[in-house]
């Protein structure tokens, strides 16, 4: 199973290919996820120290451009754990004061186009 170290967090073991936010999630770390998971709201984003993916789905490219984010961070509901990594996130209910948004489902949203 692949290794998810999250810094200020801990260290996890994830069932290969979950979505990351869920992933997330599901080990007690309060990320937003404001669009339900869908590449919309930005919130879910993470930044990465080890084990970024080099694919991204046309979604997330779409609105990370669109909010002048590209580069800045990765959308965890856009992608799934297939390698170890290490990363930060950014956005939480409790840095934030928000609810966290509806629950992602358990495949991604939009279906993937990788570019
Ligand atoms: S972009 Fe909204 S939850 Fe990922």
């Amino acid at each position: 199973m692949p290794q998810l170290i999250v810094d200020g967090y801990s260290t996890f073991e994830i069932p290969a290919g979950q979505r990351l936010v869920l992933a997330l999630e599901g080990n007690g770390i309060d990320i937003l996820h404001r669009c339900g998971g869908k590449a919309r709201c930005t919130t879910c984003m993470v930044v990465f120290s080890e084990g970024e993916p080099t694919g991204m789905t046309e979604a997330e490219k779409t609105v990370l451009e669109a909010k002048g984010f590209l580069g800045q961070g990765r959308l965890s509901c856009q992608i799934t754990v297939d390698v170890d990594m290490r990363l930060s996130p950014l956005r939480t209910v409790s840095s934030s004061g928000l609810e966290a948004g509806p629950a992602p489902l358990e495949t991604m949203e939009p279906d993937p186009v990788w570019t």
